[in-house]
């Protein structure tokens, strides 16, 4: 099984950024921690800030990969862009947040990538992963 974790913008800050609500945790002590608790599931991990960036990541493994976690940061409930590549994928693509968004400004009710994906976890912390890696193994 090998999936990867792809990061949008701001969140190579986790751990730094709004620790109130993203926590204190950065995302390398939290991949190491996954990859232990996971030895049979390879999981990679890639972060950008750019749109651009996310999309060419997002076609170069999503032929390839057995699952993706996505985080796409803000460009969740903006881009266009990332819903057309999500659905242009093999590769199913699960939606995740630390937050809940649906308690914070109402801009981030809305997703843009929610319908091309498989389905969305957030606002269990850093371990909406997790349990994004978990869906991936039901
Ligand atoms: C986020 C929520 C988004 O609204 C925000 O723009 C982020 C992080 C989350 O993980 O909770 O950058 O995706």
């Amino acid at each position: 099984m090998k999936v990867i974790i792809i990061n949008g913008p701001n969140l190579n800050l986790l751990g730094v950024r709004e620790p109130g609500i993203y926590g204190k945790e950065s995302m390398e002590t939290y991949l190491q921690q996954l990859r232990k608790d996971y030895p049979n599931v390879e999981i990679e991990y890639y972060q950008s800030n750019i749109e651009g960036e996310l999309i060419n990541k997002l076609q170069e493994v999503g032929f390839a990969y057995d699952g993706i976690i996505l985080n796409a940061g803000a460009y969740t409930h903006t881009s266009i862009a990332l819903l057309d590549c999500i659905r242009s994928l093999q590769t199913p693509v699960i939606e995740v947040h630390i937050s809940n968004v649906n308690d914070r400004e109402e801009f981030r009710r809305h997703s843009m990538i929610a319908p091309a994906c498989k389905g969305t976890i957030q606002g269990f912390g850093m371990n909406s992963y997790r349990l994004a890696i978990e869906a991936f193994l039901l």
